[in-house]
């Protein structure tokens, strides 16, 4: 069954000013409608100035490593986020708490065509434009995750596929890619009352959606 998605882009705005500059109740209004704001040419803020910034209008999750997070490689590592490879699909606070919004903060990008690309998926517009078929298809499916807690996150939790958007009441989805035996701390991923064939028949099903449909450019 083959599902097409347009792919979606992020909202771009074009800036030299700091983001201190702009009313974060405002910008966060925009996530709501856009789900990608990408400030381009703002001058990065030091972690405490990011933190004033945010704490302002935010409540802040904290996190073993308190609620900024410095994403790089950092080798000898226990866990594949913080190598050179790369980091399967999933969803931020699956094992913990989910946040409402993420903000990012590039502080040294690669060069261009050098990868480190981020896939998002806006899973509200996956699930609109998906047929009926699929949705019903899709209504069917819990996973279950499971890792060992080597980093800021582990355990083992089963979710549906089929989610409701907590604010909005929209539907969202909710999936994430196993991290295999070749990484770092793996994640494995199983459909609940699923042998494990149809398991990764379908795992596989839904992570080539991802790739091939959903890719974000910048
Ligand atoms: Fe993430």
């Amino acid at each position: 069954m083959e599902t097409k998605i347009k792919p979606f882009k992020p909202h771009i705005i074009h800036s030299n000013k700091p983001l201190s500059d702009f009313a974060l109740p405002n910008l966060l209004q925009q996530v709501m409608q856009h789900k990608i704001i990408l400030l381009r040419d703002t001058p990065a803020l030091t972690r405490d100035e990011l933190l004033s910034y945010c704490q302002q209008n935010a409540q802040l999750l904290s996190w073993d490593f308190g609620a900024v997070m410095d994403m790089k490689v950092d080798e000898p590592a226990k866990n594949y986020l913080f190598t050179a490879g790369d980091v399967p699909l999933h969803w931020d606070g699956a094992f913990y708490q989910e946040p409402r919004f993420l903000l990012f903060q590039c502080i040294e990008a690669p060069e261009a065509g050098s990868g480190g690309e981020t896939l998002f998926v806006n899973t509200e517009r996956v699930w609109q434009e998906s047929s009926e078929q699929q949705k019903k298809q899709w209504s069917d499916y819990s996973f279950t995750f499971q890792t060992e807690k080597l980093a800021h996150y582990g355990g083992a939790i089963s979710r549906p596929m089929i989610n409701q958007h907590p604010a909005t009441g929209e539907i969202i989805l909710r999936f994430a890619e196993p991290v295999g035996e070749d990484y770092l701390n793996p994640v494995t991923v199983a459909l609940v009352n699923k042998t494990a064939r149809e398991s990764a028949r379908i795992i596989q099903q839904i992570s080539a959606l991802g790739v091939f449909a959903l890719k974000a450019s910048f």
